[in-house]
């Protein structure tokens, strides 16, 4: 058997214990597709209705293609190298028949085809039964974000997996780093108008240069957002002004108040014309 991390709770999990004798293919295994986005919380769907044939706690495995990455009997539970505090199978769920797994922070690795077993019989003899297939897709973020000249840019950084944020300027091919996500020894490398905020790395005052494409990486260089910036010209300068513009001329007209030197001094303009 491979080598799985051990800790404290599944050091003496004797899941490995006894021969798999058959691997059953599916009876209810048709092939469920399910998405979500990186960094969120996902639902891989298990129902399991032969709980009866198993010993009170009915033993689980979850496999991805390349990795164990969840069992679980009871209250003692595994998590595979790379799902570490990310993956379960509640147990008041599991006792009612459902088997989901549940990831949290899904990561762009996660992508791939999952399998859920029932493992049933003695320690010397097991049977596994697998209960589902699915297809799991991790997509990562894409937008778009017009952003006027001199306000910020607030870039998402989604889950703790971001370790970079990079950027390409508008019809340039080089990738400039903006920010580093602060590890042991090395320090936090950030853009002069870069701050931190929680998830968040946000560009302060942003100029025509800042137009471009960003990206949140994580730490294998896959990008987690991608994110197309255009910059504007600041609006709320021009129609301000009209608008005050506007209201100068209503309330002139209207013989407002507002300004009350003004009739007259247009009046006395208007006799001195004729004098
Ligand atoms: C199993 O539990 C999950 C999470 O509560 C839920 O989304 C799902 O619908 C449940 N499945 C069934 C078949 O009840
Ligand atoms: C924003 O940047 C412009 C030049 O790009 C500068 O003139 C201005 O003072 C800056 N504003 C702030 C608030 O830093």
């Amino acid at each position: 058997m491979t080598n799985h991390p051990s800790n404290s709770t599944t050091s003496n999990l004797p899941l490995y214990l006894g021969i798999v004798l058959s691997v059953c293919s599916s009876i209810q295994g048709s092939m469920i597709s399910t998405s979500c986005d990186v960094g969120q919380s996902a639902v891989l769907p298990c129902l399991v209705s032969s709980l009866h044939r198993s010993p009170p706690s009915p033993y689980i495995q979850w496999l991805s293609t390349s990795e164990t990455v969840f069992e679980g009997m009871g209250t003692e539970k595994f998590q595979g190298h790379g799902y570490e505090g990310r993956a379960n199978v509640p147990q008041q769920m599991l006792e009612q028949g459902n088997c989901s797994l549940f990831l949290e922070d899904v990561r762009l690795t996660d992508s791939g085809v999952y399998e859920s077993y029932l493992v049933v019989g003695n320690t010397k003899v097991k049977r596994k039964v697998l209960l589902q297939s699915v297809q799991f897709i991790v997509r990562d973020h894409k937008l778009k974000k017009t952003v006027e000249r001199g306000r910020d840019l607030e870039l998402e950084l989604y889950t703790p997996q971001a370790k970079q944020v990079v950027f390409q300027p508008r019809r340039l091919s080089q990738w400039d780093v903006l920010w580093k996500k602060k590890g042991k020894g090395s320090q936090m490398t950030l853009h002069p108008r870069a701050r931190e905020g929680s998830l968040t790395v946000v560009i302060e005052n942003i100029t025509w240069n800042d137009e471009g494409t960003y990206r949140v990486l994580d730490e294998n260089g896959l990008a987690l957002s991608t994110v197309m910036v255009t910059v504007t010209e600041p609006s709320p300068d021009k129609p301000e002004q009209t608008q005050q513009k506007r209201q100068f001329l209503e309330d002139r007209s209207a013989g407002s108040r507002s300004y009350p030197g003004l009739p007259l001094f247009l009046l006395c303009g208007f006799m001195l014309y004729f004098i």
